[in-house]
C-alpha cells in the first residue's frame, strides 16, 4: 500500500466534498467520495463487491486514475454481464471462505453501493472486509436505511408482493431489464451509530465514520402521498431522526 502522507480526516474530505444529508448528494458523490479516498490515502488497490452488471469505474477510467479493480459478486450471471478487463471473483461476500478466495489483506480499499441490503449476514460481511483489507486499508459502504418507508414496506411485504409493485413504479426493475430486483434483508441496515458501531469494532474496525441521508423518488408516482411523504422526509432530516433516514455511508479504517 502506498505511503499514507499528512491527511484530511474522513470527516473533512466528505466536509470539503460538500456533503449535506441529502440523497441526491449521496448518488452524486459516491464515485467522487471513492476517488478522494483513493488520493487522500493513496489506495490502489480496490475490490468492488456485488459490482455485478454495472461496476463503478469502466476499465479505461481504471486504467485513467491510476489504481487496479478486482470485481466480485455473489452471482455468475451479473458478473459475466460485466465488461472485460478486470479481475472478477465470483463469491458470497458473507460467506465463511470469502477471505481465502478474495484473498487475505489483499486491497487498500473495498466499496459497495447497493449490495449491502442483500446480504443475510452482515456482521459476517464486515468481518470478511476487515480480513481481505491490508493494515491502513478502508472500506465504503454505501446502503440503504430502515426505516425508511419504501425500505420498510420491501423488507415487510412478500418478495412476490414486493416485485411487481416496483416493477409498476420502475419498469427497469423486471428480472431481464438493467436494473433487477435482488432479495433483500436489510440485516443492520440503519444509519444510527448505536445500531451499527458494536459490530463494525467487534469485527475489527475502530476508525468509523457514518453519514446518514434522506429522501427517494420511489412515491414521486403518487400525488398527494408524494407531497406529504416530502414533507416528513424534509422534517426528518431537519431534526436528524436517524430512525427513518434513508440511505447512509459507512466509511471505516483497518
Ligand atoms: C442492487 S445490485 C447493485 C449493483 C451495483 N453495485 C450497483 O450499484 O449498480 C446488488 C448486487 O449485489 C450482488 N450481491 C448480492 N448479495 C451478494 C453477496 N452476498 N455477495 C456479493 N454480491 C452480492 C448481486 O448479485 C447484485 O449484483
Amino acid at each position: 500500500m502506498a505511503e499514507i502522507n499528512a491527511q484530511r480526516d474522513i470527516r473533512c474530505l466528505i466536509a470539503d466534498l460538500g456533503y449535506p444529508a441529502d440523497w441526491n448528494w449521496a448518488w452524486d458523490n459516491y464515485k467522487p467520495t471513492i476517488i478522494a479516498l483513493t488520493r487522500e490515502y493513496g489506495l490502489k488497490r480496490h475490490l468492488e463487491i456485488g459490482g455485478g452488471r454495472d461496476p463503478l469505474f469502466m476499465p479505461d477510467e481504471v486504467e485513467a486514475l491510476g489504481f487496479d479493480v478486482t470485481l466480485n459478486d455473489i452471482s455468475a450471471k451479473e458478473l459475466a454481464l460485466a465488461p472485460s478487463g478486470y479481475a472478477k471473483v465470483q463469491c458470497d461476500i458473507a460467506a465463511a471462505d470469502a477471505p481465502e478466495i478474495l484473498g487475505k489483506e489483499r486491497y487498500d480499499l473495498v466499496y459497495c453501493r447497493m449490495v449491502m441490503e442483500h446480504v443475510s449476514d452482515v456482521a459476517r460481511m464486515w468481518r470478511n472486509i476487515h480480513a481481505v483489507l491490508a493494515p491502513g486499508g478502508m472500506a465504503l459502504s454505501f446502503f440503504p436505511t430502515l426505516y425508511a418507508p419504501p425500505f420498510a414496506l420491501n423488507r415487510m411485504i412478500p418478495e412476490n408482493l414486493s416485485r411487481p409493485l416496483l416493477e409498476f413504479i420502475d419498469p427497469d426493475r423486471v428480472p431481464d431489464g438493467d436494473n433487477p430486483k435482488f432479495p433483500a434483508y436489510y440485516d443492520h441496515c440503519f444509519s444510527d451509530e448505536a445500531k451499527l458501531t458494536p459490530m463494525l469494532r467487534t469485527a475489527g474496525f475502530s476508525d468509523i465514520t457514518i453519514l446518514p441521508f434522506w429522501g427517494y423518488s420511489y412515491f414521486w408516482k403518487f400525488p398527494i402521498l408524494k407531497q406529504v411523504d416530502a414533507a416528513f422526509t424534509r422534517l426528518a432530516q431537519a431534526r436528524d431522526w436517524r430512525a427513518v433516514s434513508s440511505f447512509a455511508y459507512v466509511i471505516v479504517r483497518k
